[in-house]
């Protein structure tokens, strides 16, 4: 099985369950991004890639009335996903029939996959002709509407490594998927910075791992110190690309 940039295992999975699963409330603006590329069917079936604790896949449920499979390769954020059905397995070896499913959701795991050219090819395998891959991530260079990278600049080091839009697009479009757009999509990630910094796991965020140990505390007192002071919400913006 392919090696995920971090281990995602019982604690990180744990701090995932606790800490990322964003408030519905915070998210009209992706209902309304993903229902325009998606154009939900009854009888459809989106793939949720990466599924993990299934926020996404029991979101898109109540949404949009389609059948959602969820598929995860990590045990332990499969014990914490409630969303069935739910199978386990890889975006580099999909475990799925050829031309079986009406579209493919991808949120913040892309940077997981160690080889891009083959996950597209997998996904160009098992969707049918003209469904789309929508990808919900942080992209190199696109980060400054995201509160993370205020607080933690040396994580932009990190967002660094990951693959950037072009690199994405040249994937999908030599497997096949000639058209893509992108566009960045606000949530509500807290209600305040107060909020936001009483919430907030290292363990969960692959960026705030892969910096120094002093970085991160650096990093967590200026966040403390601000979220003294009264704040209105905190909105990010992460990018959608979509592919077809
Ligand atoms: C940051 S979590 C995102 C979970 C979920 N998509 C969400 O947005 O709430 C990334 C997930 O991608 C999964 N993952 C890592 N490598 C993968 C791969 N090669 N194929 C499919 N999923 C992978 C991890 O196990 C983890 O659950």
């Amino acid at each position: 099985m392919a090696v995920a940039l971090i281990p995602f295992d019982d604690t990180d999975a744990a701090a995932f369950a606790a800490t990322r699963e964003l408030p519905r409330a915070g998210l009209e603006r992706w209902r309304y991004a993903v229902q325009q590329h998606l154009r939900p069917r009854s009888g459809h079936t989106v793939l949720d890639l990466g599924a993990g604790t299934g926020a996404w896949a029991n979101a898109f449920t109540d949404w949009f009335g389609v059948r959602i499979l969820a598929l995860e390769p990590a045990a332990a954020m499969r014990t914490r996903c409630p969303h069935r059905p739910l199978v386990g397995g890889d975006g580099t070896a999909l475990p799925l029939r050829d031309t079986s499913l009406d579209a493919a959701w991808l949120s913040t795991m892309i940077h997981h996959v160690p080889d891009l050219d083959v996950l597209a090819r997998e996904l160009r395998r098992v969707l049918r002709p003209g469904a789309p891959v929508l990808i919900r991530s942080p992209f190199p260079g696109r980060h400054q509407r995201i509160a993370l990278f205020d607080w933690f600049p040396e994580a932009v080091r990190v967002l660094d490594t990951y693959p950037g839009v072009a690199r994405v697009r040249a994937a999908f479009t030599a497997a096949g998927f000639p058209v893509s757009t992108v566009e960045p999509v606000a949530q509500t990630t807290a209600a305040s910075l107060a909020e936001y910094a009483a919430k907030l796991s290292r363990r969960a965020h692959t960026p705030l791992h892969l910096i120094t140990d002093e970085e991160y505390e650096t990093g967590l007192a200026r966040l403390r110190v601000a979220a003294r002071r009264p704040s209105g919400p905190v909105v990010d913006h992460l990018d959608l690309l979509v592919l077809r």
